[in-house]
């Protein structure tokens, strides 16, 4: 089986030469999928690395909107993704139509979308944000009224932290939302005096009782530079192997065992073969979303480069 595994990453490596290709990956990926992607990491950062390929090829690890993005800032490159049915259920929760009948109701409404919602949607909003600069992103806006699609517990979380009015759209990560009070306020009895670092996708009375919240690699980073031995993760899953990984004698709990994204979780190793072997699975958009999609993730990348 292990030999398998190890003949199979091999081929892919090949492949990737041959192809002239670069496996991009985000951080929820299966531990097979992380170990052979050459650069790992959140959506902020897959964002910034897709700008700046020099491959003719991204093969994206990760979920639909997320190669969309790779197209969108790397537009002359071919983006594929090992599994086209790779999703995330939050984004779908806003559509193109739903946000132009709202936008259309305001005339001084500026929209912030997460990065987890469509190329389209993207298309008709003023600036995108990811878990990382969310805040950033909404105090950069000249206007008091802002509707952030698609996730209300990340528009919460960023409510609270500005004085502009957030009106908030009824998206949310099924993964994060599960998550209940119940189970952080047992996790803390269980382990105590562990710091609770969790990811904004949560709700409300779950990010009240964590001490750190953040981004996928925010929390990555928060581990590396902590001297405490223990952490409770309230994220997805597949960041604990990059954790181990990095951090040989800290220990890691998850905060809850549903803590599992099944749509992260569809690329397996063959599927990454297969698609370099090929060449399908292409993301293509219209020119027209692309540009007004770029503009979009352009804002957001602009303001953080100052
Ligand atoms: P990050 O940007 O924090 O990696 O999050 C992406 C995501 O899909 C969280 O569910
Ligand atoms: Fe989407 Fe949630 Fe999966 Fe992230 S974890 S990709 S937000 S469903």
């Amino acid at each position: 089986m292990n030999n398998n595994i190890e003949e199979l990453k091999s081929k892919i490596m090949e492949l990737k030469k041959e192809r002239n290709a670069i496996i991009l990956a985000h951080n929820y990926q299966n531990k097979e999928i992380q170990e052979i992607a050459d650069y790992l990491g959140d959506s902020l950062e897959l964002s910034k690395k897709a700008c700046d390929v020099k491959e003719e090829v991204i093969v994206f690890c990760g979920v639909h909107f997320m190669a969309e993005s790779a197209k969108i800032l790397s537009k002359d490159k071919k983006v594929l993704i090992p599994v086209m049915d790779a999703t995330c259920p939050m984004a779908d929760m806003v559509t193109y139509e739903e946000l132009k009948e709202e936008k259309e109701k305001y005339a001084d409404l500026k929209i912030v979308c997460y990065v987890n919602s469509s190329a389209k949607v993207k298309s008709i909003s003023d600036i995108s944000c990811t878990s990382s600069n969310a805040i950033d992103v909404v105090n950069s806006i000249d206007s008091k009224n802002i509707l952030f699609v698609p996730d209300c517990n990340l528009g919460s979380y960023v409510k609270e932290k500005t004085n502009k009015n957030i009106i908030l759209w009824e998206g949310f990560c099924p993964t994060h939302h599960r998550v209940c009070e119940d189970s952080i306020i047992r996790m803390k009895e269980k382990h105590k005096n562990i710091k609770i670092l969790t990811h904004p996708e949560c709700k409300k009375e779950v990010l009240k009782h964590s001490d750190f919240i953040g981004s996928t690699s925010a929390i990555i980073n928060y581990v590396k530079n902590s001297e405490d031995k223990e952490f409770i993760i309230g994220t997805e899953e597949g960041i604990i192997h990059k954790l181990e990984k990095e951090n040989q004698g800290k220990k890691f709990y998850l905060l809850d065992d549903n803590l599992v994204c099944k749509n992260m979780k569809k690329t397996k190793l063959i599927d990454v073969y297969n698609v370099l072997l090929n060449m399908d699975n292409e993301i293509i958009l219209d020119d027209e979303v692309v540009s007004g999609a770029k503009s979009s993730l352009d804002a957001m990348l602009n303001l953080n480069k100052n």
